[in-house]
């Protein structure tokens, strides 16, 4: 099975092309065209810039991943794309592109919900397929959600965040630390370099005795502090003090919850994915509490774990294979939600 994969969801056009045989997965060819250089000078992602820039690379992308993966477009089984959640405007160029393709090829399309490429990317990763069940931790830029994979489209969210996402919260923290977009690495790399208890910041819903997350008092915790010691931001140690305190905020709730979930259901496997998954500190505090605990732990390349398109080939080429087709009245859905089952309905 060789399933092309189309991503735009936001700010990466990405393209790419997987092949699963003797159930592995393999990448044969990928492109991420990223635009942060784009976007940078505005603090944040802008759609419109974010919607030409898909419409000038897409094409030419999946133009030259074929040629790396020496093959034409009618050896595809399957060409899959993300339909949400995203950026309506960047959504619909990939939609709209994936549809052409197909009506130009004869080769079937299906709408891929972005999340679900997120959590398979942890197996991608390894070059294995999702074994279930297991539990999925999302931390990225829109996202901070604790999903019970319970077998392929059997999701079940159990927890999630009440307010900013991880990636959110990342992002913020180093504009009040006039840090430039994206600020997750930034903070990452100023961390290395500080002493994690250097300051008392709040773990928010910590014994809250469910799995919701809240990160918006510690992004104010942060803002009251550097109001009351301004001179934090003149000095480089004092900096790097702050994004280990908040850092390790942030890991102390995300591994408690996540292995709290695990624990409670009896989950032997769980996986980290998103953008922030990126970072190493997190990663590595996590494969330590599942050594600990004698529970499996899977963390995403940093290739596959910002926005890809060889995770949404690989959800599409399982889909595929277990019988999911075309819906051509499907649109873009800005805010696809992970529900059990979700596409259950284009099955036919
Ligand atoms: O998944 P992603 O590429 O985009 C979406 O949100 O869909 O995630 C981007 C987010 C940004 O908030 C960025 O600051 C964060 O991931 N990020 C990181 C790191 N690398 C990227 N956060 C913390 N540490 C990192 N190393």
């Amino acid at each position: 099975m060789i399933a092309l994969g189309i991503e735009t969801s936001c700010d990466e056009t990405s393209v790419a092309v997987v092949a699963v045989k003797d159930n592995q997965p393999e990448i044969l060819a990928q492109e991420i065209s990223s635009q942060i250089k784009v976007h940078r000078p505005f603090g944040g992602v802008v759609p419109e810039l974010a919607t030409r820039q898909h419409l000038l690379h897409i094409e030419p992308m999946f133009q030259r991943v074929l040629k790396q993966a020496n093959m034409t477009i009618h050896d595809l089984h399957v060409i899959g794309v993300t339909q949400g959640p995203g950026l309506a405007s960047s959504l619909l160029i990939g939609l709209s592109f994936a549809k052409a393709l197909s009506i130009a090829s004869n080769i079937p399309w299906l709408g891929i919900n972005h999340l679900e490429g997120h959590l398979i990317s942890p197996f991608l990763s390894q070059g294995i397929l999702p074994h279930y069940p297991h539990i999925g931790l999302i931390i990225s830029g829109g996202n901070t959600q604790i999903i019970h994979v319970k077998d392929l489209m059997q999701y079940d969210i159990i927890g999630s965040t009440r307010d900013d996402a991880v990636g959110e919260a990342y992002d913020k923290v180093a504009k009040m630390l006039n840090m430039p977009y994206p600020g997750g690495p930034q903070i990452e790399t100023h961390a290395k370099n500080g002493n994690v208890k250097a300051i008392n910041l709040p773990r928010a819903m910590l014994n809250s005795g469910d799995l919701s997350f809240s990160f918006s008092g510690l992004k104010t915790a942060i803002r009251v502090y550097l109001k009351e010691n301004p001179q934090v931001l003149e000095s480089e140690n004092m900096i790097a003090d702050l994004c280990a305190s908040f850092q390790q905020a942030v890991i102390d709730v995300l591994i408690a919850k996540t292995f709290s979930a695990a624990m409670e259901l009896g989950i032997q496997t769980v996986t980290l994915s998103g953008g922030v998954s990126c970072n190493k500190s997190i990663c590595e505090a996590f494969l330590k509490k599942a050594e600990a605990k004698a529970i499996k732990c899977l963390v995403t390349q940093s290739a596959l774990s910002t926005d890809n398109a060889s995770m949404i080939a690989l959800v599409a080429a399982l889909h595929h294979q277990s019988g999911q087709r075309p819906d051509w009245s499907a649109d873009i859905n800005p805010n696809l939600r992970l529900t059990p089952g979700w596409s259950k309905q284009n099955y036919r």
